[in-house]
């Protein structure tokens, strides 16, 4: 972790970020409801309801939307990095604007005294083989507990009780929700309603979401392809001058972990790309301030032995390099995380 960077304590940034993503929302929901009651005002009390509806479910699909391509456009363009950081807010007020729609959705039923007819919709087993009139609500249920998990484990007391790797496999659950709200969406309002809105709003976030992650993962795959393989196993990484000052040049071996290879002057060091606070890209980070910088919420790491400074605790796997007629090379079996194993280059071999 940093020195001088507090990740889990409330700061200024924290907050603004929070007071934005809170008054878009509110815009959000607040303009639907206007739009809706000008074009037509609600007849009867559960028209209004349904508007309510409406407008938290949709509001919660493009919030998902957004949550899930803020990774890809943070790798694609370093300008979204900011908002990366306190992502898992943003996650968690995704779950709460769903939960709303959820209570809504209860509340169509209460204000008809109609609660148990859910049930039974719930529980009508012979709709569950159809397409028209699949119980689309069960799927949003399912999609709406898979958020609950993610947001009742999104502190950092989880993250380090079922370790980074662990808890990231665990929060991959997110694409399965937003799978499960694409098919609760056509399932559900699609089949009724012949406005192009529902339809236009699916497919332009999903197509978004799919898009940008290809794109990502195909601009991620360059480093991988390029790294040689030598006869003992290590992989050539370029001249010395070819790894930026400050910053890293990411390689891997077929079908190992990525290594960030950073140069600091005339210092080389090899540290595994992923952070130990949420598997973040340290490749993609800084040194600063004498300590590998990550990317997402500014855990620091020194290079020599990929320690964080202290008083913190947190160590990387680190990698052997050395210099081998010009060209840094490097060992792609990790050595055990704190052991120095960085290297100095004298100014011939630069
Ligand atoms: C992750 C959770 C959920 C998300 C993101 C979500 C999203 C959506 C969206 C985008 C719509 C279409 C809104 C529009 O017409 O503009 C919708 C409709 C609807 N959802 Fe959900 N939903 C979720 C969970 C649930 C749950 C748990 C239920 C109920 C058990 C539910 C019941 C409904 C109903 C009844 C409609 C249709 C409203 C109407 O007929 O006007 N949803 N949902
Ligand atoms: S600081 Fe959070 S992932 Fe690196």
């Amino acid at each position: 972790m940093s020195i001088g960077y507090r990740a889990v304590q409330w700061n200024r940034d924290k907050l603004r970020y929070d007071g934005i993503l809170i008054v878009a929302v509110s815009l959000y929901i607040a303009g639907y409801a206007a739009i809706h009651w000008t074009l037509e005002a609600p007849k009867n009390l559960p028209a209004e309801v349904d508007l309510w509806i409406r407008a938290f479910g949709s509001c919660a699909f493009l919030m998902l939307t957004v949550v899930l391509s803020i990774g890809p456009l943070a790798r694609l363009d370093r300008r979204f990095l900011p908002l990366l950081y306190n992502r898992r807010h943003f996650g968690v007020l995704t779950f709460l604007v769903a939960a709303t729609h959820f209570w809504f959705m209860l509340d169509w039923y209460l204000v008809q005294h109609a609660l148990p007819n859910l049930l039974t919709e719930l529980t009508k087993w012979t709709d569950y083989t159809k397409f028209i009139g699949f119980p689309f609500k069960a799927i949003g249920i399912t999609a709406l507990l898979i958020l609950f998990l993610m947001a009742s484990t999104s502190h950092d007391f989880w993250l380090t009780f079922l370790t980074p790797r662990i808890w990231k496999a665990l929060h991959m659950a997110i694409y399965v929700a937003y799978g499960l709200v694409v098919i609760h969406v056509s399932l559900g309002i699609m089949q009724n309603d012949d406005t192009i809105a529902v339809p236009v709003m699916l497919v332009g976030g999903f197509g978004t979401v799919v898009v940008l992650h290809l794109v990502a993962g195909w601009r991620e795959c360059g480093p991988d392809k390029g790294a040689a393989v030598l006869d003992d196993g290590w992989i050539a990484v370029g001249p010395p001058r070819s790894i930026p000052d400050k910053g890293a040049r990411i390689v891997a071996a077929p079908g190992s972990e990525r290594i960030a290879v950073f140069r600091d002057g005339e210092q080389i060091g090899a540290l595994t790309n992923l952070c130990a606070h949420q598997n973040g890209p340290i490749g993609e980070g800084h040194i600063v301030d004498g300590c590998v910088t990550c990317p997402w919420h500014g855990y620091q790491y020194r290079l020599e032995d990929g320690c964080a400074p202290p008083p913190f605790t947190e160590k990387l796997a680190t990698y052997r390099v050395r210099i081998n007629r010009g060209i840094v090379e490097v060992d792609p079996r990790p050595l055990p995380p704190g052991t120095p194993a960085a290297i100095k280059c004298s100014p011939e071999t630069m």
